[in-house]
C-alpha cells in the first residue's frame, strides 16, 4: 500500500521532501553507505532540486558520497536548456558539488535515443547491483511517469534497463527512459506531483484496480512500504478521502 501524504501547496510539499531526502540521505551515510538515487525532470522536480539545495547547509550530506542517476532524460544536444541533467546541475548538483554525477547520453554522444539507452544500460550495470536507495518521479496529467507513455511499447520492455522513445507526446519527442523493471531495483520511491491537472491522474494511479497501459504510474510498484506519494492539495482532488 503506498502511504500519501499532502501539503497545502507546491511551496510545503517541496520543503517536505526536500527535509526527508537529507535526512534519508544523512542516515544513509551515517550508516557508511553511498546511496544510489535516480532523479526526474519537470517542474516540481525543479523545485524540490532547489529547495533540497537551499536547506542542505542545515545538514551533514556529503555530497561526494552519494551516486546521482536519472529515471529519464531528453535527448537534445548536451548544451540544451531541455536535459533535465542541465536542470539538476543548475538547480542542485553544482550548487553543492555532487561528483558522482551519471548523465544519461545526449544526442552529442550518441546517434539514436535507443544508442542512448543501451550507453546508459551498460553503466548502470557496470556500476554493480543496479539497486537504488531512492527514486523520485514525476507524473504527467496523462499518468506518464519517467518517459513512460500510456499505450507506448515501452510500458512493456522486459529484460532492459533503458529504452530509447522517439514519439514521446511531451516535447521533445526523444527520449531515454529506465524500464519499470529498472525503476522498481529500489529501496524507496517518491511520487512528486503538484496541480490540478493531474488530480484525475493521480486517482487513476491509486485506484485498486486500473491498465498500467492506461495509466504508466501504475507500474511503479518498490517492494512493500517503498511507495510515498507527495502531493499537494490540487493533485489530491479527485483521491476518495479528500
Ligand atoms: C520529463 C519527465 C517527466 C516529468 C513529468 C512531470 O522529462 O519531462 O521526467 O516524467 O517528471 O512530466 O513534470 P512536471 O512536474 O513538469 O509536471
Amino acid at each position: 500500500m503506498a502511504q500519501v501524504r499532502v501539503f497545502s501547496d507546491s511551496t510545503e510539499l517541496a520543503r517536505a521532501v526536500a527535509t526527508a531526502f537529507l535526512s534519508r540521505m544523512q542516515d544513509a551515510q551515517a550508516s557508511g553507505e553511498v546511496p544510489h538515487v535516480a532523479l526526474t525532470g519537470g517542474s516540481i522536480a525543479s523545485a524540490v532540486h532547489r529547495e533540497i539545495a537551499r536547506l542542505a547547509p542545515h545538514y551533514r550530506v556529503d555530497w561526494e558520497r552519494i551516486s546521482l542517476w536519472w529515471g529519464d532524460e531528453r535527448f537534445v544536444a548536451r548544451s540544451s536548456a531541455e536535459r533535465n541533467a542541465g536542470q539538476a546541475r543548475a538547480d542542485l548538483l553544482d550548487v553543492v558539488g555532487a561528483t558522482q554525477v551519471h548523465e544519461m547520453p545526449s544526442s552529442d554522444d550518441a546517434a539514436s535515443p535507443q544508442e542512448a539507452a543501451d550507453l546508459y544500460s551498460q553503466t548502470v550495470r557496470a556500476h554493480g547491483s543496479g539497486e537504488f536507495d531512492l527514486v523520485m518521479l514525476g507524473i504527467g496529467p496523462d499518468g506518464h511517469v519517467a518517459s513512460l507513455f500510456p499505450g507506448s511499447a515501452q510500458l512493456d520492455a522486459t529484460d532492459a534497463v533503458a529504452v530509447g522513445v522517439t514519439d514521446s507526446p511531451k516535447p521533445p519527442p526523444g527520449r531515454v527512459t529506465l524500464t519499470f523493471e529498472a525503476l522498481n531495483r529500489t529501496r524507496a520511491t517518491w511520487m512528486l506531483v503538484s496541480g490540478a491537472e493531474k488530480a484525475q491522474a493521480v486517482a487513476a494511479a491509486l485506484a485498486p484496480s486500473g491498465d498500467v497501459h492506461d495509466t504508466p504510474a501504475r507500474g511503479i510498484s518498490p517492494p512493500e512500504g517503498g511507495l510515498t506519494w507527495f502531493v499537494d492539495r490540487s493533485a489530491a482532488a479527485n483521491l476518495p478521502a479528500h
